[in-house]
């Protein structure tokens, strides 16, 4: 986990403002990651590097899953959204950034979650929702609750990101349909 030549990598395939969120998810995914005992190295890294295909082109995406011979799910075809979680794991890996399979799921499953996730998975997907730039209307209350109950505001997460897809007449993932009540 070689950090400088994240930064590196991420400065070359990342927006600047795409690079500040960043930035941002590693600050929140650390500082929850001490508040609920995941590893805060962990959740630093994982927070920085979770959007590093981000800013790929559909068919660059396509490409790194199709090399890694990844089993697309239909509603992941075409769609950036779904595709840039699984791709950043992909790439984080097969580039040799990282090797660590606690950061490379919590890369892989920010975007959809999914049943049984990790403490480190839940850390990174709601330092995701919270970080510094974001500015919905509650996400102050979703930051509180993300310090006092994780599992509360990912379930809260959870169904508001599902709303939101329906009004949009948006996929949704089957990863993001089954709730995690432990
Ligand atoms: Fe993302
Ligand atoms: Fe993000």
């Amino acid at each position: 986990m070689d950090e400088k030549k994240l930064m590196q990598t991420l400065r070359a395939r990342l927006t600047d403002a795409r690079l500040v969120h960043s930035v941002n998810v590693a600050e929140s995914a650390h500082a929850l990651a001490e508040r609920w005992g995941a590893d805060p190295e962990k959740a630093h890294w994982a927070g920085l590097a979770h959007d590093v295909c981000k800013c790929d082109s559909v068919d660059k995406m396509t490409n790194i899953l199709t090399r890694a011979g990844y089993d697309f799910l239909d509603c992941e075809r075409g769609n950036a959204k779904l595709l840039h979680a699984p791709a950043g794991a992909t790439f984080l890996r097969e580039s040799g950034l990282c090797a660590d399979d606690d950061i490379l799921d919590a890369v892989r499953y920010h975007t959809t979650g999914r049943a049984g996730m990790s403490l480190l998975e839940k850390v990174v997907f709601m330092a995701d929702l919270v970080s510094a730039d974001r500015d919905y209307p509650d996400v102050e209350t979703v930051r509180q609750m993300t310090f006092s109950d994780l599992d509360g505001a990912l379930n809260y997460a959870l169904a508001f990101i599902k709303a939101q897809l329906e009004r949009r007449g948006e996929a949704i993932h089957p990863n993001s349909v089954v709730r995690d009540e432990d």
